[in-house]
C-alpha cells in the first residue's frame, strides 16, 4: 500500500468546508486530513477539527508571515497539499515556494468576477446582489502570489433572482462548495 496523500487544511472562520472535506475523506485510506491551521483565535473551525479528532493549531501573522513556524508544522505533519477553506490571508511566499501548484482555494463567485483583495464571504455575496447579477457560482484553483488568480480548476454556477439576499446567495454557495470542493480536491490530487 503506497502511503496516504496528505492535506493540511487552513481556514479562517466557520469551518463548514473543512468538515465537509474531512467528512468525505474520513473512510479513505488514499486520502488523509493530516491537520487544520486556523488563523483566527475564536474560529469555530476550531471546534469542527475537535469533533472530527483532526489536529488543529491556531497560528498568528508571525508564524505565517514572519518565521517558518507554519511551514515547519506542514513539513513535521509531511502534508502533500495545502486547501485553503475559508482561508482569509494571503498565502506566504515561503509557503508558494514549498508547495508550488499544490495549494488549493476555492472563492465563492465566478472569478476573475468578484475577486481580488477584501472579496471574502459575505462580501462577495452582497457585490454580487448589489450589482443585480443574474448568476454567481464558486471557483477553485490552484493559488499563486495574487489573490484569486491562478489557474482555474473547476467552476460550477447557480442562479441569482431579483429576491435573492446576500444570506440566500451564501446559502446556494455552502451548496455547491458541498457538492464540488472535495470531489475536486479528490480529483486533482489524483492526477
Ligand atoms: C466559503 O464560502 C469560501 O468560499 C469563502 O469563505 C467561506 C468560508 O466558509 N472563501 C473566500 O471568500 C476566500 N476568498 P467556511 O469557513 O464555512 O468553509
Amino acid at each position: 500500500m503506497k502511503n496516504p496523500i496528505r492535506l493540511a487544511i487552513l481556514g479562517s472562520g466557520n469551518g463548514t468546508n473543512a468538515q465537509q472535506i474531512s467528512e468525505y475523506f474520513i473512510a479513505r485510506t488514499d486520502v488523509e486530513v493530516c491537520c487544520i491551521i486556523y488563523n483566527k483565535r475564536d474560529a469555530y473551525i476550531a471546534e469542527r477539527a475537535k469533533n472530527l479528532g483532526i489536529e488543529a493549531r491556531y497560528f498568528g501573522r508571525k508564524d505565517f508571515y514572519e518565521t517558518t513556524t507554519v511551514l515547519d508544522y506542514l513539513r513535521a505533519k509531511k502534508a502533500d497539499w495545502v486547501i485553503l477553506a475559508g482561508f482569509l490571508w494571503l498565502v506566504p511566499e515561503n509557503m508558494l515556494e514549498a508547495y508550488p501548484n499544490r495549494i488549493i482555494n476555492i472563492h465563492p463567485a465566478l472569478l476573475p468576477k468578484y475577486g481580488g483583495k477584501g472579496m471574502y464571504g459575505h462580501h462577495v455575496h452582497e457585490a454580487v446582489v448589489a450589482a443585480h447579477e443574474k448568476e454567481t457560482g464558486i471557483t477553485i484553483h490552484i493559488v499563486d502570489n495574487h489573490y484569486d488568480q491562478g489557474t482555474t480548476l473547476f467552476q460550477a454556477r447557480c442562479k441569482v433572482t431579483p429576491d435573492d439576499t446576500p444570506e440566500s446567495v451564501a446559502a446556494k454557495i455552502h451548496l455547491l462548495e458541498k457538492e464540488y470542493f472535495p470531489r475536486v480536491i479528490d480529483e486533482t490530487i489524483h492526477r
